[in-house]
């Protein structure tokens, strides 16, 4: 690698590359993860699709694959989040990013053990505060991000928080290609991260048939939604959506109420630990109460796309980009072209050759 690529990002995290795989619930399981990480990038287990105990043998499972360093994503809200706190101190990974939360004594508690802080924002007022209780490297992404995101375009949102703050930041929503890595450390950011390109890649151990989904999508087959669970969840258009999108209230609460017993059956999580996780959520986002029972319908009907490979029966999460994607590289095959084309392209500007 020439040192155009070197930047504080790689040398904070100990990655060859400064590529960051995002954690997608349900998809960033331990073969990814590994995948992303032998391939030079920094990948980012998801363990907020975990129960608390799944948690110490996924990341063991992660170091039986893969010797590079990696990080675990979790949301402060979830059940049994103070018990993933203390699994990730004791498993020492080298870094935590947050779905939701975290809080100033979760940071100081994780920056004690070493471990870096790097939460995902949507929103500037969101990347200032993080800053101010003691986070390491932002990540910001842009509203043509995948799962649940905000309105700004990384085009917008990425020089506004570079114009704001002083830690690194790390540019995501929309990135797939060695032109956006190129453009981002050209806007000053310290490297890109993905979700739907590592999703959409042959490492990814999501069943072919829901892969198949992203690979034929277009863009008008992606769609934001706040009727899945509230807030605003970019979606690829199936059956399960378009009736989300028709029913009424009362047909919506009762699809929300089975979905948190499913849940509860899926998570082993006591119905108290719900309410609360609910709770958390809806003191942060604003919710209605009603909203917030919502939030279970994501994780169960996502399950049933990535895990069970019934496409048609839940929901798929994704990224503006894989409307534009058609294939499924190796994530060797990614990074590695990504790399090559990025320094060409660099290089090009500089030297004009
Ligand atoms: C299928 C899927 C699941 C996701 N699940 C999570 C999650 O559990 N926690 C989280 O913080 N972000 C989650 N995200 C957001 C990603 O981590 C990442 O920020 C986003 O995908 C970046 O945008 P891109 O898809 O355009 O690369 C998810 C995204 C996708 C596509």
């Amino acid at each position: 690698m020439t040192t155009l690529l070197h930047t504080p990002l790689v040398d904070l995290l100990g990655c060859r590359y400064p590529i960051v795989q995002t954690a997608m619930g349900w998809v960033a399981r331990p073969e990814l993860v590994a995948a992303s990480c032998n391939a030079g990038a920094f990948g980012f287990l998801a363990a907020a699709s975990l129960r608390a105990k799944e948690v110490g043998p996924a990341i063991d499972r992660v170091h039986s694959l893969t010797d590079r360093p990696f990080g675990v994503n979790f949301h402060m809200f979830q059940p049994g989040a103070a018990q993933i706190v203390d699994t990730i101190i004791a498993a020492k990974v080298k870094a935590v990013s947050f779905g939701r939360g975290p809080d100033k004594v979760m940071i100081k508690r994780f920056r004690d053990a070493g471990i870096v802080c790097m939460p995902t924002v949507g929103a500037l007022r969101h990347a200032q505060k993080m800053v101010q209780i003691g986070i390491d490297v932002l990540i910001i992404q842009g509203g043509e991000g995948g799962g649940h995101t905000g309105s700004v375009p990384t085009t917008l949102l990425l020089p506004q928080v570079l114009d704001a703050v002083k830690v690194p930041v790390v540019a995501a929503g929309g990135f797939f290609d060695g032109r956006g890595l190129a453009a981002a450390l050209a806007y000053g950011a310290a490297g890109v991260a993905m979700g739907t390109r590592f999703l959409m890649t042959r490492d990814c151990p999501v069943p072919e048939v829901t892969k198949k989904r992203y690979v034929t999508a277009g863009l008008d087959d992606i769609v934001l939604t706040t009727r899945l669970d509230g807030l605003q969840h970019r979606l690829i258009r199936n059956e399960v959506l378009a009736d989300i999108e028709h029913a009424g209230p009362t047909r919506l609460l009762v699809g929300a109420l089975r979905n948190a017993l499913r849940l509860k059956r899926l998570t082993g999580a006591k119905l108290g630990e719900l309410v609360v996780a609910a709770r958390g959520m809806q003191r942060e986002g604003g919710l209605s109460f009603g909203q917030a029972l919502m939030a279970a319908n994501s994780p169960v009907l996502i399950e049933r796309s990535m895990i069970q490979g019934r496409p048609s029966e839940g929901v798929m999460s994704t990224g503006m980009v894989a409307g534009i994607l058609g294939d499924l590289p190796s994530c060797d095959e990614l990074v590695a072209s990504m790399v090559n084309d990025a320094e060409a392209r660099l290089r090009q500007l500089c030297t004009g050759v």
